[in-house]
């Protein structure tokens, strides 16, 4: 059952279908060049994207915008410490600028960072450093739709053998990522954090945990893992960042905030070391990146996030999007994750070949169809791999009701119904770098079809 109801209105139009056409002609069939107003139901990201709730916007009129010892930051401090654990703060811009100071501090060229799906901002800090991303994801997470409770899991022997082939003297951190995004949004298991601790202490270095969607994590364990069947998300939250080092925080997901991120810390000298750089490239260490009323706000956030009523309306909405559309025959990763629907692109346009980008091509279609915009997670994100052809729905948090996902089924529903018809694809410009260029790059229908007619 939905938590809560709309205290603020936003309007949103559907732009005619036309118009829509000139848009994504316009935009390169590119959505990230569209405007919002110009998208109807705008699931490109749930970061920064989601509603506050009334008492965080209360918070904002309390911030205490001073630069030396905030109240604003005490209370986000209080809040990192009941809710996650730690007892050392570093507030910053966003989870990237939490990244920066991290990996910049932490890595050394030629070092290896083993993670169970790399998120791509960490995969390019890390990249940046000089060093190399691992990824070690369970073998079943890359089997669209195997039926597993944990698919989101670092696979710890492999990891064990990516490490050994590199030298272990090379690894420089664990990092785990709850809930696993580049890996279609699929929980980490307790039992699976127990077990990347252990593999940081034999490698001695530190675990991370990428906390961004960590309340969603905490549900998943609660549903899937016998041993909490009777904790509160809170409980199993506390326990599962219990077994971290350090953990890199994106606010603008469970932070449930608009802006903001923030590094926890357990090691005092750590936390002091990293300093110069969070005040080089975020600011001082009471503020960062953030604005006093943002710190007040994501403090009352944070302790929202764990709320098991708001956790479970949260995540069967995503579930309900997925049901819709699977209902409709879409193929979509199985089972859902935590915070988007990702669609099966690759099997719904089997006629277009990886070089024509299929993700994006429905991602243009279903922008063309209906005004959704999703965003693609293939060929076009990740060049050079052989990563599934994907295209991630992902819901904004308090956000949209019932009749959005009823709309956002119809248009994939419209979609499949003329699957023939979508043309693929190709690049006009293709910028640097290669993983970035997703955010800018220029495209053109390749024959004629759906997309260019
Ligand atoms: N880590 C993960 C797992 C993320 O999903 C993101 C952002 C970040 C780090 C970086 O945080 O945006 O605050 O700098 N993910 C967004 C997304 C952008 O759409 O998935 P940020």
């Amino acid at each position: 059952m939905t938590q809560y109801r709309s205290a603020m209105a936003a309007p949103v139009d559907l732009i005619p279908r036309e118009e829509r056409r000139t848009c994504l002609r316009e935009a390169g069939y590119n959505l990230f060049r569209v405007a919002s107003d110009d998208v109807f139901v705008d699931l490109l990201t749930d970061s920064g994207t989601g509603a506050m709730s009334t008492d965080q916007w209360a918070a904002l009129m309390t911030g205490d915008e001073a630069y030396a010892g905030s109240r604003s930051f005490g209370e986000l401090e209080d809040a990192v410490s009941d809710v996650m654990g730690f007892e050392h703060l570093l507030p910053t811009h966003q989870g990237r600028g939490a990244e920066n100071v991290l990996y910049g501090h932490l890595l050394s060229a030629g070092d290896v960072v083993i993670n169970n799906t790399h998120f791509d901002t960490t995969r390019a800090h890390v990249a940046a450093n000089g060093a190399r991303a691992i990824d070690c994801p369970v073998e079943v997470a890359t089997d669209l739709s195997a039926d597993a409770p944990f698919k989101g899991n670092l696979d710890v022997e492999n990891a064990r053998v990516a490490a050994a082939e590199a030298g272990a003297e090379r690894v420089a951190a664990v990092v785990l990522t709850i809930t696993n995004n580049s890996m279609a949004g699929q929980p980490v298991s307790v039992e699976n954090t127990h077990a990347a601790r252990e593999l940081a202490d034999d490698l001695d270095v530190p675990l991370v945990i990428d906390a961004c969607r960590f309340a969603e994590n905490a549900h998943f364990v609660r549903e899937r893992e016998p041993a909490f069947s009777d904790s509160s998300v809170a409980e199993i939250a506390r326990e599962q960042l219990s077994y971290a080092d350090c953990v890199v925080m994106s606010g603008k997901k469970e932070g449930l905030s608009n802006v903001g991120g923030f590094l926890a810390l357990r090691d005092p000298e750590l936390a002091e070391s990293l300093k110069p750089r969070l005040i080089l490239y975020e600011g001082f260490p009471t503020y960062g990146g953030m604005a006093g009323r943002d710190m007040a706000a994501m403090a009352v956030g944070l302790r929202e996030a764990v709320d098991d009523d708001r956790v479970r309306a949260r995540v069967d909405q995503v579930r309900s999007l997925g049901d819709r559309l699977r209902d409709r025959g879409v193929p979509i990763y199985e089972p859902v994750g935590g915070h988007a629907v990702y669609v099966d692109a690759g099997s719904l346009l089997t006629q277009l070949e990886p070089s024509e980008f299929p993700g994006q091509a429905l991602a243009c279609a279903a922008y063309l169809d209906g005004g959704v915009r999703g965003v693609e997670l293939g060929s076009l994100a990740f060049p050079g791999t052989d990563r599934p052809e994907l295209l991630r729905l992902a819901l904004p948090r308090r956000t949209y009701h019932d009749e959005h996902l009823d709309h956002v089924a119809e248009t994939f529903s419209t979609v499949l119904d003329r699957r023939e018809e979508i043309g693929g694809l190709e690049l006009v410009t293709d910028p640097d770098p290669p993983e970035l260029r997703h955010f800018s790059a220029e495209l053109r229908p390749v024959e004629t079809g759906v997309l260019a007619d």
